[in-house]
């Protein structure tokens, strides 16, 4: 079987929040597939983080993708917001809405590609009937919140499965991983089916932030 093509999303989480343009522009030239930012609302998670002002500052300065993890509740009110400031990809949490289906929806409606995330302790029998709308399923390795914390060896058969369901629905839908990776987990996450790897804490601790992204895609 070939090979999947592995992508890598930088965490802007881990980067310093006072030189944002600065960053962005590094993780072009480190050959980043894109920028991950996640934005915390401090209710759904116990943390605070960016806005869509910061979304457009990045916008600003860089023409690599720009990838929006809402960690916040009434996700839909937001979308607008996101996507008129420079987002490419928004995705918002299964556990933080009841309008789902509605979401994900109007993502599509606004041109943008529409992702779906799951806290590790959420089962997967929740995960296949959204599949076949979304383009994305983000499977959170360590619990939304926070950068820096030890993955979570047990979503390794919660992506395995969902590997499995895209395939028996023959759907172009990716998955992605975020929390705790490194290229030891990564290559554990990419063997059960994974093809997204978001990356904040090991980046970050690089010396050469363009070795560290080309050492999580093998
Ligand atoms: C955690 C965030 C992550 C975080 C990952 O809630 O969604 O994107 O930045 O960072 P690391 O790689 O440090 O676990
Ligand atoms: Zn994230």
């Amino acid at each position: 079987m070939q090979k999947p093509k592995i992508q890598v999303f930088p965490s802007i989480l881990s980067a310093d929040f006072g030189r944002l343009s600065e960053e962005a522009h590094r993780l072009e030239l480190a050959g980043a597939d894109g920028i991950h930012i996640d934005i915390m609302d401090g209710h759904f998670v116990p943390n605070l983080t960016l806005g869509p002002k910061a979304v457009a500052a990045i916008r600003k300065s860089t023409h690599l993708f720009l990838d929006i993890h809402l960690m916040i509740y009434n996700p839909f009110d937001y979308v607008e917001a996101f996507v008129r400031e420079g987002a490419d990809r928004i995705t918002f949490h299964f556990e933080a809405t009841e309008d789902v289906e509605d979401t994900l929806e109007f993502i599509h409606k606004c041109g943008k590609q529409a992702g779906l995330a799951f806290r590790p302790e959420t089962s997967f029998s929740m995960v296949p009937k959204f599949i076949s709308s979304c383009d994305l399923l983000l499977l959170m390795t360590v619990n939304p919140g926070f950068g820096g914390q030890a993955f979570m060896p047990d979503v390794l058969e919660k992506i395995r499965l969902a590997q499995e369901a895209i395939r028996r629905q023959k759907s172009g839908c990716v998955i992605q991983v975020d929390g705790g990776i490194n290229p030891d987990t990564g290559k554990q996450c990419v063997e059960a089916g994974a093809t997204v790897l978001v990356s904040g804490n090991y980046l970050y601790h690089q010396k050469d932030l363009k070795q560290g992204i080309a050492s999580l895609r093998v």
